[in-house]
């Protein structure tokens, strides 16, 4: 079983203060960075593109996951590759070759991941999962943060959680979208053990006791 992962997503912080966020992202006790890339064609919005990455690199040793909704991400990844990112997950959605980009980020040590929307069946990235370390789940249409969580998402990963299990599989189960104190328990007892949060970190009056909360909610499943 994997250790829970808590991953901010700088989305929801004040983009005139990204190395502040950053440094809240680490002092509340969080794990990674989720760095939204977005652009304005394969979701309705536009964010940042490997500068912000490599700017932000030295101010901190916490992993960077860089979540890519661009299309063609394969155009993008040498970058994210330079600029420091540890984790590079892109959508089977936004290109064709998904198997080469997966095998080209492990060629450079840094961990790979597939995402689907959830309008998209597991079945697409059936055939990609021995050879991912994280599987993202958007449980909101992605683009923009602050949505309500689809709760139909979680049934993709209580299925994949299986499918892990049955296969001696070890890759990450991220779900992106809506993640909040009150709806984390639904998605880490489905089998999510990475879970993105956006506006639930960003907009809490103390993130660090929002981080405390959700990592207490596995001490106490561990207990029963
Ligand atoms: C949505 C992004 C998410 C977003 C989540 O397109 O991929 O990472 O920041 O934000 P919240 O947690 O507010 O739903
Ligand atoms: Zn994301």
């Amino acid at each position: 079983m994997h250790k829970l992962i808590v991953a901010p997503s700088v989305l929801s912080a004040d983009f005139s203060d990204m190395g502040k966020a950053v440094a809240l992202v680490e002092s509340a006790g969080a794990d990674w960075v989720h760095l939204d890339v977005m652009d304005g064609r394969f979701v309705p919005n536009l964010t940042f593109g490997p500068k912000m990455a490599s700017d932000l690199r030295p101010m901190t040793r916490i992993p960077f996951d860089v979540h890519l909704m661009t299309l063609e991400p394969e155009n993008l990844i040498p970058d994210f590759i330079k600029a420091g990112a540890d984790w590079i997950t892109f959508h089977i959605e936004a290109t064709v070759h998904a198997h080469r980009h997966i095998e080209a980020i492990k060629r450079e040590g840094r961990r790979a991941g597939i995402s689907i929307v959830p309008s998209t069946a597991l079945s697409s990235i059936e055939e990609l999962l021995p050879f991912v370390d994280l599987v993202l789940v958007m449980t909101v249409n992605p683009g923009f943060g602050g949505q309500s969580l689809i709760v139909s998402c979680l049934e993709k990963v209580r299925k994949l959680a299986a499918i892990r299990r049955a296969l001696g599989l070890e890759f990450r189960i991220s779900v992106d979208g809506g993640i909040n104190r009150e709806t984390a328990p639904a998605a880490i007892s489905a089998g999510a053990d990475v879970l993105v949060m956006g506006s639930a970190f960003f907009g809490a009056s103390s993130p660090s006791t929002e981080v405390a909360g959700i990592k207490a909610l596995v001490a106490h499943n561990d207990r029963v």
